[in-house]
């Protein structure tokens, strides 16, 4: 099934296509409709489902009082002249399946959503959620052969917002006034920053003893998986959804806001050829620029360590 559903109301605003209309793809489109920041494309090959979705979204908008136009399909033809593409296509890594299975389904579907995306919106920005999120991320840039700054893997917000609020739980303080930033590859061997998170601008080193910052960064590297232990039935959507929400808006209000985005690197802290998190500012072409922080020896060696799993993953996947 292939007709789009189209909202009555057209507007000049930006589109954004979201392929996959799974837990995360559909939450975002929520989001995006109902912050007014673009009109929504829902791709999935489930015949029926993003078109009902849509409708679904559509029918919210009267209630919500947003008039962006929603619609659902299963045909590329239908996302052309997107400026945002999102990649949450793939599926969540079942019983009795390998890492190296995930990797290689995973892989086929991010790598053909990505070239089918790009075939039909040429200039558009590039973010992809799908996991394992970095390997994903580097097959992705790969395939369609896009610079650099517009293709971007979400990981790192989501990461970053777990930390804050396990600060702001352990201290009993507004998960907004903590302020964290997490680099490094999505899963165990993420780098949370503990030097420069702050509760309003105090270090959280000197509200909290070492123990109890080791805790918390060991629950935040856990973040993903505590979910899928308690749900049993998949894992985290709305932080996730939330998460790629903060960089589509950033980029699409040319906000240059500093977020850790991971990001293929050239050389910055010394690494080459792998994607990674990494603090970027991010605008209308996407990542403006990367930031390089004056790391001391013990996070610039964890990042390190981070940095070769994905790369041996990306060879892993090679070698499949
Ligand atoms: P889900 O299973 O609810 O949705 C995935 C959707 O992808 C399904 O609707 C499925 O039909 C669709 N799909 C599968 N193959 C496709 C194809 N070839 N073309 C178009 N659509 C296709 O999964 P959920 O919870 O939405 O998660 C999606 C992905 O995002 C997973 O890989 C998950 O691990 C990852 N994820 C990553 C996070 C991050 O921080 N980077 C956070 C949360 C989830
Ligand atoms: C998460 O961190 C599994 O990547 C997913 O929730």
């Amino acid at each position: 099934m292939s007709t789009p559903l189209e909202s009555p109301i057209l507007s000049s605003l930006p589109r954004v296509t979201i392929i996959g209309a799974g837990r995360v793809g559909s939450t975002l489109a929520q989001h995006i409709a109902e912050k007014n920041l673009a009109d929504v494309v829902l791709l999935d090959i489930i015949e029926g489902m993003p078109q009902g979705l849509a409708l679904d979204l559509l029918q919210a908008g009267s209630i919500e009082l947003h008039q962006r136009q929603i619609i659902g399909t299963n045909n590329y033809a239908d996302t052309s002249d997107s400026h945002i593409v999102v990649i949450t296509a793939g599926f969540p890594r079942k019983p009795g399946m390998s890492r190296d299975d995930l990797l290689k389904i995973n892989a086929k579907i991010v790598i053909e959503a990505a070239k089918q995306a790009i075939a039909y919106s040429p200039h558009a920005i590039l973010i992809v959620v799908t996991n394992p999120l970095d390997v994903m991320t580097y097959l992705a840039w790969q395939a369609t052969s896009l610079p650099r700054h517009r293709v971007m893997g979400m990981a790192g917000v989501l990461d970053s917002a777990r930390f804050a609020t396990f600060i702001a739980l352990e201290l009993g303080v507004l998960a907004t006034d903590v302020k964290a930033m997490v680099m490094g590859s999505h899963g165990d061997l993420m780098v949370p920053l503990c030097r420069y998170a702050t509760v309003n601008g105090v270090p959280i080193t000197e509200l909290l003893d070492a123990a109890a910052i080791a805790r918390l960064v060991n629950r935040t590297r856990n973040g993903g998986a505590e979910i899928v232990e308690l749900m049993q039935t998949g894992g985290a959507f709305f932080a996730p959804a939330s998460a790629t929400t903060v960089m589509i808006e950033a980029i699409l209000l040319n906000q240059s806001r500093l977020l850790p985005v991971a990001a293929y690197l050239q050389g910055e802290y010394g690494l080459k050829d792998v994607v990674i998190g990494v603090p970027c500012r991010l605008g209308l072409r996407g990542i403006e620029s990367i930031l390089e922080l004056n790391l001391n020896e013990t996070e610039r060696a964890a990042l390190s360590i981070s940095s070769q799993s994905v790369q041996e993953n990306i060879e892993r996947w090679r070698s499949l």
